[in-house]
């Protein structure tokens, strides 16, 4: 079987963090993720880790997915990749591919293509490689005629090999016996005093076997990031990626200023994105919706026809033809029916709301489960949370809430019901009811004009 080994050991001293490299993120996953992801959309499943600096770090992102392998020392590349030897020692019939974690745009047809080229031509090793306008710091390939020769590092080359533009990407196919043969031989007799894995071609050579170079269409597949800058340059990339798939499919944005859409999102055609709105994860939108501007959604599923302008939606199911009007934050949970209206400054967690209910302004709804063709006035609140448990209200069918009700939970009101503006429901309601809680109001004329006089 195939394996993958990433080197995911890095530092990162210029990003000024306490935190491995591979897990910084690019629109929000970290790059290790997207490394991880390219190789399983490659169907290469059998992956190893190598971690090194704040180790548990990444034993914690990855919680038991990966298997991980502790490089205690760093001594390069290839000392990287000796630490993986008894995961490869598994099986050792296939193919390993060694990638770096802080490498995010490698991708699977990429990794499918040079495995191709890697098995046709026999090969020991082929490095994946790019070419670069500006190549400074990268490894050279050196090429000859019929094949290469090997890879110098820039702090090895000569200045006849600095000219070269074509670079290691950091991405290589091994045979997997190969692999671990080559790996005993590679020295630490350099510039870096390293072990360099780069010198298992020269060593491969040397041997008779077959080496190999694939170079990528896309010579991003190199990029990764040292500093910040370089991050959110990524991010940026990375950004516009998503945002040009999104526009071959028939999403309309008239200007894409503030949007982040997450590469894992799902939007239908004619759908417009409006200026700084961001969808997160594992999001799913309909057709013809308008989503924006200044919105969050994380991990939704929406249909088709739904407005949701300034708001902010998480983990909850918005069905077809729902209206989220202004500054209104659905929490968890949440499932918003086909047609329903939500009004601003609504707040709505954990609960159901009907087919055709509207929610009007300044309400929360908390914990409960709401019928169709339901109104529910303005100002009224679940009273969910009694300081020590939440409970849940539901309330029926056609109900008309009035203004300013407070439903203190558990409460429950039958099909219909009527409340109130003004009343605080403290027990069930029958179908068809009116709930009145009022006191009795004075109205004491001529009071102001015996104030204002009291006080001359
Ligand atoms: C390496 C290659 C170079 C290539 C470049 C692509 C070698 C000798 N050189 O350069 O030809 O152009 O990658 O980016 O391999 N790592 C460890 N442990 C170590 C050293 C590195 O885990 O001891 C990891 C890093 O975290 C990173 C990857 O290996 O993910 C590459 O390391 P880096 O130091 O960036 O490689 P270079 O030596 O610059
Ligand atoms: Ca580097």
């Amino acid at each position: 079987m195939n394996k993958a080994i990433i080197l995911a050991g890095g530092q990162g001293k210029r990003m000024k963090a306490d935190m491995p490299k591979p897990l910084f993120k690019v629109l929000g996953e970290p790059m290790l993720e997207w490394v991880i992801s390219a190789c399983e959309s490659a169907e290469v499943k059998d992956i190893c880790i190598v971690k090194g600096f704040m180790g548990a770090m990444i034993d914690e992102y990855l919680n038991g997915r990966y298997k991980t392998v502790l490089q205690a020392e760093r001594l390069g590349t290839g000392h990287a990749v000796m630490q993986a030897v008894p995961f490869l020692k598994d099986d050792e019939s296939g193919n390993t591919l060694v990638l770096c974690g802080d490498a995010p745009f490698i991708d699977g047809e990429t990794i499918k293509k040079s495995l191709a080229y890697h098995c046709e031509n026999n090969n020991s090793v082929t490095v994946i490689t790019a070419e670069l306008e500006n190549p400074f710091g990268y490894g050279r390939i050196v090429r000859t005629e019929n094949g290469i020769s090997g890879i110098v590092e820039q702090k090895d080359a000569s200045e006849e090999h600095r000219k070269i533009n074509e670079v290691n990407s950091g991405a290589y196919w091994f045979k997997t016996a190969d692999l671990i043969q080559l790996l005993g031989k590679i020295t630490n007799n350099n510039v870096q005093k390293e072990y360099y894995l780069t010198d298992t071609i020269e060593i491969a050579i040397s041997e008779g076997k077959n080496a190999g170079a694939y170079k990528s269409e896309n010579p991003d597949i190199i990029k990764g990031a040292n500093d910040r800058k370089d991050l959110l340059n990524l991010n940026t990339y990375a950004r516009m990626m998503v945002i040009e798939k999104h526009l071959e499919n028939g999403i309309e944005f008239t200007c894409t200023d503030g949007v982040i859409i997450e590469r894992g999102v799902e939007i239908g055609t004619g759908t417009e994105i409006l200026p700084s709105t961001i969808i997160r994860g594992n999001t799913k939108i309909g057709k013809n919706c308008v989503i924006g501007a200044s919105s969050v959604v994380e991990n939704c599923t929406i249909g088709d026809n739904v407005k949701i302008d300034s708001s902010q939606v998480y983990d909850s199911v918005v069905e077809d033809n729902v209206t989220i009007e202004h500054y209104v934050h659905i929490r968890p949970n949440s499932h918003i029916q086909k047609g329903a209206y939500i009004s601003d400054f609504v707040e709505i967690k954990n609960s159901v709301i009907g087919e055709q209910t509207a929610v009007s302004h300044l309400v929360y709804i908390g914990d409960s489960d709401i019928g169709r063709k339901v109104n529910i006035g303005a100002g009224t609140v679940t009273v969910n949370y009694d300081g020590i448990a939440k409970s849940r209200c539901t309330i029926g069918d056609k109900c008309f809430i009035g203004c300013n009700t407070n439903l203190i939970a558990p409460v429950k009101l039958g099909k219909a019901v009527y409340t109130a503006a003004g009343t605080t429901v403290t027990k069930d309601i029958p179908d068809y009811a009116l709930a009145i809680d009022r006191g009795i109001m004075k109205v004491k004329e001529g009071y102001t004009i015996r104030k204002l006089k009291s006080k001359s």
